[in-house]
């Protein structure tokens, strides 16, 4: 079992309401999370108490968590450790009501000797999630406890600011983490690392030196058990106004005062509160072909499972650079990047034929994988007589520090958060309101859906959408295998 660090943890064991314990987003990421947390020391103690629509027992939960466990969990799960964890689940249906949670809760409290915490985790869609929230009110479940919300936080702006005026009725902000999964991933929180702790790469982060920007996620996923969710949803909802918009403030903002939950959502929602509106012409929405005949979906839906467009950020740093975002479901490839290209010399010296600028701007590229990568693009010189030029790069690559094992899972790193009460890497309501507040245009007005295969790298009018620039992906150059290569 690797080392924990003292005080990456929480003080005390954690009793876990898990609303929607037994939903696509608990069994793959939830339950293995919370599982791999408490196996290997990261939490004092943890029970969990499953709650959701569907009538079954504890014993009922307890072979969704295991099936859930061996299907996705990326560790190996012992007997030991899964009598351990199967001891610590328990379950109430929402229709046995407040009294039954409310007596599961100090039932679970009572196995611990000492003073513990509690933790409600909401995997639940926006509609549910407020009368669970109110049933954990009624339950007196409120006090001195901690509130992890699931994204979409709402519909557009005014759903948002209903749910947290609704919310702020029940729980005070300090005891809200809204979370955005993206935000716990490895290779996003290094764009900070990237950025603020060297100082060679900050001079030339912005409009002088940077020409446009991709964040590009497409997913070879299909919807699985998930339409009546996305029918309602919709690629720009799911993944948009949440991870993309996200990653985008981390890799556009400016140098925090600290690493600090304040100073860091203020710089993020300066980024949030400089977006120019979403305009439609700059949106390309797609959906694949057959989504309409899928179970759950209307057979006229007009949901997107595919979008991309142009987004601008309209300050000192950022005017006139584009930021193209693109993410869809059944794509080609399944990939996480960001990809910023610089701005060409202004002068050429080599001769015509060289090669130099044939294979477009130098690129910095972040793969956002677990795994991640980084790539500098330049030109150099082919090796022979004359003066030809190659595209080459360097690249640095998670797996050669040897430290991967050390990754936590999103999920893990940010419940943790929760528990440790660090708001550092969650979003605030100010953000999010502000972006369904850009997003009116494009919600009111959206361009209808253009169909296209699965399989493909959606509608054709992307390329146009991004013109006279190309879409990164697929890469011409695949990333060097450093296993291969002993690189
Ligand atoms: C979720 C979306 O938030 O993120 C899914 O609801 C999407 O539709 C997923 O597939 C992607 O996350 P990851 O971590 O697999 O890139």
């Amino acid at each position: 079992m690797a080392k924990i660090p003292p005080g990456v943890g929480p003080q005390h064991p954690q009793i876990v309401v898990l609303v929607g314990a037994t939903g696509d987003l608990s069994r793959r990421k939830l339950l293995p999370g919370l599982f791999h947390l408490a196996s290997a020391g990261f939490i004092p103690g943890c029970r969990i108490i499953g709650l959701s629509l569907d009538d079954i027992d504890a014993d009922g939960f307890r072979q969704i968590a295991r099936k859930a466990l061996e299907e996705f969990s990326k560790r190996k799960l012992t007997p030991a450790d899964w009598h351990a964890f199967a001891d610590s689940l328990d379950y109430v249906p929402i229709s046995a009501g407040a009294d039954a949670l409310k007596a599961a809760v100090e039932k679970a409290e009572q196995s611990f000797s000492g003073q513990t915490r509690r933790l409600h985790y909401m995997s639940v869609p926006p509609s549910a999630a407020l009368s669970a929230v109110r049933m954990l009110g009624e339950a007196g479940l409120v006090a001195g406890s901690r509130i992890i919300m699931e994204k979409p936080f709402g519909t557009d702006l005014a759903s948002a600011v209903i749910l947290n005026a609704k919310l702020h009725e029940v729980f005070d902000e300090q005891q809200i983490f809204r979370i955005d999964h993206f935000l716990g991933k490895e290779p996003a929180q290094n764009i900070l690392a990237f950025r603020f702790a060297n100082g060679l790469f900050e001079p030339i982060w912005n409009r002088n030196f940077i020409d446009h920007v991709q964040i590009d996620v497409p997913e070879t996923l299909g919807l699985g058990k998930r339409s009546g969710f996305y029918e309602q949803t919709g690629a720009y909802r799911d993944m948009v106004v949440t991870h993309l918009m996200q990653i985008l403030a981390f890799m556009a903002m400016e140098p925090p005062t600290a690493l600090a939950p304040a100073p860091i959502s203020e710089e993020k929602n300066k980024v949030f509160r400089s977006m120019l509106p979403i305009d439609p012409a700059h949106v390309v929405r797609g959906q694949y072909a057959g989504y309409r005949s899928e179970e759950g979906v209307d057979p006229t839906s007009d949901t997107e499972t595919f979008i991309a467009l142009k987004c601008l950020i309209d300050n000192w740093r950022w005017a006139g650079v584009p930021f193209y975002l693109r993410t869809g479901k059944k794509l080609a490839e399944g990939q996480r990047i960001i990809s910023i290209a610089f701005r060409e010399p202004p002068k050429s010296m080599f001769p015509s034929g060289s090669g130099v600028g044939a294979q477009g701007p130098d690129h910095l590229t972040f793969d956002l994988a677990d795994a991640s990568k980084m790539s500098l693009s330049f030109y150099g010189k082919r090796p022979g007589p004359g003066m030809r030029l190659d595209k080459l790069s360097l690249q640095f690559a998670m797996h050669d520090t040897g430290l991967i094992g050390d990754v936590l899972e999103a999920y893990e790193r940010l419940i943790l958060d929760a528990m440790r009460g660090d708001h550092t890497l969650f979003t605030t309501a100010d953000g999010i309101e502000r972006l369904w507040e850009v997003s009116a245009p494009l919600l009111e007005s959206p361009p209808p859906v253009r169909f296209y295969e699965p399989g493909s790298w959606g509608p054709k009018a992307v390329h146009q959408l991004i013109a006279p620039h190309a879409w990164r992906l697929p890469f011409e150059r695949a990333w060097r295998d450093s296993n291969k290569t002993g690189q």
